[in-house]
């Protein structure tokens, strides 16, 4: 009891009652078993869903990461889905690679990062950084080529499905309903004015602007088929209603012109300054 008193683990209640301190960290507490039933799927409610179907929660990542790695150590995920392991990993200080075969992945948990993360530098290995890359990926994988194209822009595939051709981009109109440009990419070897007449057919009032990537050069009819659609007018700019990038324009870093664009992904929630504060100290 002596000891307790000296060590300040004696609480005197207002009755006169001692009470010893126990402090959690000194119980041994129970084992942490292999099934865990205290985290739960990420519902379709869940501020952390951003849509990929397979997404796990983030809570259960940082769990087997913190079990299993210290800070600083390397992360890896070679099936990273839209990247709950890496968010998890960069959040508890840990370095990280995440590896996907699909460019929706990347461009997913490259979204994801930058809005949890602000300001986060991410280095991308594998995607075409030339031409020839271009090429090749347009003539054995013809889906993923396109987006990789869409996803260039920071727009979101719509998988070739529907009216919006292959990918959308949404953009902020003020006093007026949310519009998108609609995109439309070409990975042949050839391309024709049919292709421009797809576009138009596929922009109205809420898609004013369209979009056509196309891995070769466009013909000169087309491009004076572009220049005849005229100018979309947004907050007293003019943006061209059709445009023509091609896949080296977009190599360069060429972008369509557009009014302030809003990402078209679902933002993961803003890691708090006090975790980020944490991890660096
Ligand atoms: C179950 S999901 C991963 C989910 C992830 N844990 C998350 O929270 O989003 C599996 C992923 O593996 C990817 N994948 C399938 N085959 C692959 C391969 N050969 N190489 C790399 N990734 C692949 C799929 O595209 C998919 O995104």
């Amino acid at each position: 009891m002596e000891r307790f008193i000296q060590e300040g683990r004696i609480f005197w209640r207002k009755t006169g009652m001692p009470r010893l301190k126990i402090y959690a960290d000194e119980m041994p507490g129970v084992p942490l078993q292999d099934v865990w039933t205290d985290i739960y799927p990420v519902t379709a409610g869940a501020r952390e869903r951003l849509g990929y179907p397979t997404q796990k929660p983030l809570a259960l990542l940082e769990r087997i990461i913190n079990a299993s790695s210290n800070p600083g150590d390397v992360v890896l995920d070679p099936f990273c889905g839209c990247g709950t392991a890496v968010h998890a990993a960069e959040k508890l200080g840990r370095k990280w690679i995440g590896i996907d075969i699909t460019y929706l992945a990347i461009g997913l948990i490259r979204s994801r990062m930058q809005s949890a993360f602000p300001g986060i530098e991410i280095k991308e290995d594998g995607d075409p950084k030339d031409y020839a890359s271009a090429q090749r990926l347009a003539a054995i994988r013809p889906t993923q080529f396109e987006y990789w194209a869409v996803l260039k822009l920071g727009a979101q595939p719509t998988g070739g499905k529907g009216p919006d051709l292959d990918g959308v981009l949404p953009f902020i109109e003020f006093g007026d309903r949310a519009k998108r440009a609609v995109i439309s990419v070409k990975g042949t070897k050839t391309v024709s004015p049919v292709m421009l007449r797809e576009l138009r057919g596929a922009m109205n009032g809420e898609k004013p602007i369209g979009i056509l990537i196309t891995l070769v050069d466009p013909t000169s009819g087309m491009k004076t088929q572009a220049a005849a659609a005229g100018f979309y007018e947004s907050s007293g700019k003019k943006y061209p209603r059709v445009q023509i990038l091609t896949v080296r324009d977009i190599q360069k870093g060429k972008r369509p012109e557009m009014p302030p664009q809003r990402s078209p992904f679902a933002q993961a929630p803003l890691e708090r300054e006090e975790a980020r504060t944490k991890r660096l100290l």
